[in-house]
């Protein structure tokens, strides 16, 4: 409750017109810390014996927790300060749609996986959460599986390495760029809403150019991660291979990709300015092919963005609910022991059940 009235102040605060930008920033770069340390808490929490296991168990709740709520402030405090610029015509229309597309897209995101992963799954965690001890799980296995199934798909490639290119070009080429966007949101704005100097703002600075090459890495490998998953439905249409398909979400993944392809390509065209994009290839062939104006940028880019938005807010509605899913269930499944335990509890359930009859 007290953190809502703070998020209500701040949102207030904000409507005033007496919040500077670095508020909402500052939040959001201490709630991005805070979840990123929980993340850390619990791995090691997981994957290794260090530390005590209580404080750990304190420190990757109270990480969760704090970086959960700050987030939200952080989203109280930019969602007044923009309103408010936005209300004063300093803030272009495609921005005035995207934020809040953004904020939907993210919410849909977080209510979905809660509602998936951890709602759906509370009977089990009630049921077995209490066999489920640190010194109990099989780390050396969780680490394991860690790596061969979740980093590498080993298994995947066991039985196709055909699948398993298009799968780790599409899992690497996402999971790549959604990292590198986090990281390019301080680079571009929370750095410049301190009032300091960003690399972003010097083309041929090198943190920007290795941005420019990330971007346009992962998205060429979401392309012909893309397009082979295409060529595979091709093959496996009608067969016994085509439950291993998800053609609605692979589609969908294009479209993001080209639009934004498209989107730079148009931008680049348009640049008087040609130092720093160097590394920009593929929006350089893209600007080379393509008939330009520059009544299309705008419409492009807000194009783009509402897809990417849609992506992730599609993420939990469907099949691409495994990329959450998979992962999680792989881990908990892969220490013997934690089978055990669920084994265990059916079983001495069973026996109680007899001990009544
Ligand atoms: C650790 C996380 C993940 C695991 C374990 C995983 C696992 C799988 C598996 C087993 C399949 C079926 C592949 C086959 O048998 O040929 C699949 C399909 C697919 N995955 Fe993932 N996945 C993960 C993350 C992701 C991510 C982050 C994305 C990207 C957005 C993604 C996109 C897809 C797509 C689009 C398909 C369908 C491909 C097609 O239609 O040909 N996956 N995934």
């Amino acid at each position: 409750m007290r953190w809502l009235v703070v998020g209500a102040l701040l949102i207030a605060v904000g409507l005033a017109g007496t919040l500077h930008a670095a508020i909402g920033y500052g939040l959001l770069l201490i709630a991005s810390m805070l979840l990123v340390m929980g993340i850390g808490f619990l791995s090691i929490f997981l994957l290794t014996n260090w530390f005590e296991t209580t404080r750990l168990q304190r420190a990757y709740a109270g990480a969760f927790w704090l970086g959960g709520w700050g987030y939200l402030l952080a989203v109280a405090a930019m969602s007044g300060y923009y309103l408010t610029e936005a209300m004063a015509g300093k803030v272009a229309w495609k921005y005035i749609v995207f934020g809040p597309a953004a904020i939907m897209a993210i919410a849909v995101f977080d209510i979905g996986i809660w509602r998936i992963i951890v709602k759906r799954n509370m009977p089990s965690i009630r049921r077995f959460g209490v066999f489920w001890k640190r010194e109990t799980i099989d780390k050396p296995a969780l680490r394991r599986t860690l790596v061969d199934e979740i980093v590498l798909h080993k298994t995947l490639f066991t039985i196709s390495p055909f699948r398993w290119v298009r799968h780790q070009l599409i899992f690497w080429g996402f999971g790549v760029m959604f990292l590198t966007e986090i990281l390019a949101v301080g680079f571009r704005e929370v750095i410049p809403a301190f009032g300091l100097a960003s690399p972003w703002e010097q083309p041929n600075h090198p943190i920007r150019l290795a941005f420019d090459f990330a971007f346009e890495l992962t998205g060429l490998m979401m392309l012909v991660g893309c397009l082979l998953a295409l060529a595979f439905r091709v093959r496996a249409q009608g067969g016994g291979l085509q439950k291993y398909t998800d053609t609605p979400s692979v589609v969908f993944l294009l479209a993001v990709v080209v639009s934004g392809f498209l989107t730079e390509g148009v931008r680049m065209s348009l640049a008087t300015d040609m130092s720093g994009v160097s590394l920009s290839f593929v929006g350089l062939a893209v600007s080379s092919i393509l008939p330009i104006s520059a009544a299309w940028y705008d419409p492009l880019w807000t194009f783009h963005a509402l897809l990417a938005c849609g992506f992730i807010a599609y993420i939990p509605l469907k099949k691409m609910i495994h990329s959450c899913a998979v992962p999680i269930g792989r881990m908990l499944n892969s220490p013997t022991n934690l089978l055990s335990a669920k084994k265990t509890r059916s079983i001495s359930g069973l026996f109680r059940q007899g001990d009544r009859d």
